[in-house]
């Protein structure tokens, strides 16, 4: 009898857990699982960093904010714009007249994608909602006066993908931020008065299903109350039960502590991390908001970000590559080619990226450069450019008498010979339709 009422208690109590404001804790959340699986996302840059569109969307630090100042900033403002112009006033000039969230939906969701992160507040402070915390440096109040964050969620979500936001911590100019900053940021100000009301309301407003912290890297956790947010995101939040969270969430924080992990921007690990992570990057090389100046030879191509999203899954990373609209509210059809073309190359190779695992090795180099993942008993073989032959050489796989090979939209099983006992397979294989991306995935079943 006793037993049993101590079983059911402590049945009880585990599954009511709850995270307190310690790393300890909030490090021990299980990620939940919809992340994993998904692989794919789309980042958006979207902000009055637009507007200029030069450089990149840390325009006005570069013009206004480093010591010294940036002359080409300087040199681009005082070519183009009236003396004074402040960069505030390129707000009102943030129309987003052609935003139709459908077509971007419709867009991402055509990609492949299954999570969608926009930027709902960059270091620039401009909330891309009617944050009541950012009086007048809204898109709300002023320029496109739309409420874009809530827009876009809506169509993402009705295209049954997640919905991310991203959210700077810090604001380069707000002045609450600069005075905390010359405190030593032993003051909080900025956090108390800004950051977090807005954070909070940013959660219960709009549930985000993954929240993209940046902009953390000058002050401790402890200036940004950090684990205090996320003990509240993880127990009594809205999102409790599914949202994500990345690791910038303080000075030290990156690659340490939080949900999965970004480490740096761009993140290229050569082994397979400890700890979920997702490498972000974007289509174009030079920026992640719009850039009018930007060129052809900038861009990835669709090969290269076809390699780079197999080798990020081969490490068992998921793949958020960003895009930056126009002010205008135009995803630039470059852009969208981009993306269509993912979509139409994962069609065909989805199978090797959704929900997979990393297998024992990771990739090897014979005639072709192959990325390994792994499903279930399959394991993948996804080659990242053309056999020169009529054939490949997989070295690392060991084969059975049962072992079977299939190329991923090839309903026909292909003839495969072992290279020699238990080392590898020679695949015949049959005439390679011209694939998007310039990569086609072997499927391997009882094999070892
Ligand atoms: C998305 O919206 C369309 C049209 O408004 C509706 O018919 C459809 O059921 C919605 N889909 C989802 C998944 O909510
Ligand atoms: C911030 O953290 C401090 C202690 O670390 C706590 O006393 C305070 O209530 C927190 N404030 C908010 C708004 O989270
Ligand atoms: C194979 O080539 C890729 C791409 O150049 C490289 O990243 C990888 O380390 C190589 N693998 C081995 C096992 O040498």
């Amino acid at each position: 009898m006793f037993a049993v009422v101590f079983i059911v208690v402590a049945f009880v109590s585990q599954t009511a857990a709850r995270y307190s404001a310690d790393w300890k804790s909030l490090d021990s959340r299980p990620l939940p699982s919809w992340y994993d699986q998904a692989r794919v996302g789309i980042f958006v840059h979207w902000g009055v960093y637009s507007v200029p569109g030069f450089g990149s969307e840390w325009f006005w630090w570069h013009w206004q904010g480093q010591r010294p100042p940036d002359p080409r900033y300087v040199n681009f403002m005082s070519k183009n714009y009236p003396p004074g112009f402040s960069y505030p006033e390129f707000a009102p000039q943030f129309h987003a007249q052609f935003f139709n969230p459908r077509e971007w939906a419709d867009i991402f969701k055509a990609s492949g994608a299954k999570y969608v992160v926009l930027t709902a507040k960059h270091h620039e402070g401009f909330t891309n909602w009617g944050s009541s915390d950012s009086w007048n440096w809204n898109s709300v109040d002023t320029g496109p006066h739309r409420d874009l964050v809530g827009e876009l969620g809506e169509a993402v979500r009705n295209r049954s993908m997640h919905y991310g936001l991203y959210n700077s911590l810090y604001e380069w100019f707000h002045p609450l931020y600069l005075k905390d900053k010359r405190n030593g940021f032993k003051t909080q100000e900025f956090v108390m008065h800004k950051l977090l009301p807005e954070l909070y309301n940013m959660v219960v407003r709009y549930k985000p299903e993954l929240i993209w912290s940046d902009g953390d890297w000058e002050a401790p956790d402890t200036y940004w109350n950090s684990t205090v947010f996320l003990a509240w995101l993880y127990n009594d939040s809205p999102v409790k039960d599914r949202v994500v969270t990345n690791d910038r969430w303080g000075a030290g924080c990156a690659c340490k502590h939080g949900g999965y992990y970004n480490c740096e921007d761009k993140f290229t690990p050569g082994q397979v991390p400890k700890h979920k992570w997702e490498k972000c990057t974007s289509v174009d090389t030079l920026s992640w908001g719009y850039r009018k100046n930007m060129r052809l030879s900038e861009l990835m191509d669709l090969p290269s970000i076809v390699k780079d999203l197999a080798r990020t899954v081969s490490y068992g990373g998921n793949y958020l590559l960003n895009v930056g609209p126009t002010p205008d509210g135009m995803i630039p059809a470059v852009f969208e080619e981009r993306l269509r073309g993912l979509g139409a190359w994962l069609k065909v190779n989805g199978e090797a990226i959704y929900a997979s695992k990393p297998w024992r090795v990771q990739n090897e180099n014979t005639t072709v450069t192959i990325w390994y993942t792994s499903k279930g008993s399959s394991v993948y073989a996804i080659m990242t450019n053309k056999p020169p032959k009529a054939s490949v050489q997989l070295f690392l796989p060991v084969t059975s008498a049962t072992t079977t090979v299939t190329l991923l939209g090839n309903p026909k099983p292909l003839p495969w010979s072992p290279v020699s006992p238990n080392a590898g397979l020679t695949v015949l294989l049959p005439e390679l339709a011209d694939s998007p991306g310039q990569a086609w995935t072997l499927k391997l079943d009882n094999i070892q």
